[in-house]
């Protein structure tokens, strides 16, 4: 049946375009997110005295609630056993906005994104020691 062989072949050109417009929105999706967040600078490394500076306030600071040795208080322990299951970029992007509802505060106003990806390899690292 011509007919029907001509629906379907049509169908199947829209469901192709459908797939390559689909296609093309998630790469300028993902090119607008990966350059709106500062990609670029994901592991550019804060320079010394910063480092330092990062160094003491995920111990003061960070250490006010998830506990100074990070084993936990008000917030959740942030020890390296406890974060391995989650990615860099979700960690990276729950410390710069926060959780809505908790008291976990977004530190985007005080930490740049190269900043906090630098606390993220601390906290990998258990740079604050648990013993
Ligand atoms: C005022 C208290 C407070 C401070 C200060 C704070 N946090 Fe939190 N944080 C919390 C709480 C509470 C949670 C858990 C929220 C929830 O219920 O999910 C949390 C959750 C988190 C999580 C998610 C943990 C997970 O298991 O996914 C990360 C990562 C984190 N904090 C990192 C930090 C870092 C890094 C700092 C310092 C730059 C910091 N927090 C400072 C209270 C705080």
């Amino acid at each position: 049946m011509p007919r029907k062989r001509n629906l379907r072949t049509r169908l199947n050109l829209a469901n192709k375009m459908n797939f390559r417009f689909v296609t093309l929105l998630a790469v300028v999706t993902t090119a607008v997110v990966a350059i709106s967040s500062g990609f670029s600078d994901l592991h550019a490394k804060p320079d010394s005295e910063r480092q330092a500076y990062l160094g003491n306030l995920l111990k003061q600071d960070c250490g006010s609630c998830h506990g100074l040795k990070l084993k936990g208080g008000l917030g959740t322990p942030l020890r390296p056993e406890i974060i391995k299951d989650r990615s860099d970029e979700v960690l990276i992007e729950t410390i710069l906005t926060g959780i809505p509802g908790t008291p976990m505060p977004a530190w985007k106003g005080l930490l740049s994104n190269e900043d906090v990806s630098w606390i993220v390899k601390l906290l990998r690292e258990g740079a604050i020691k648990s013993d």
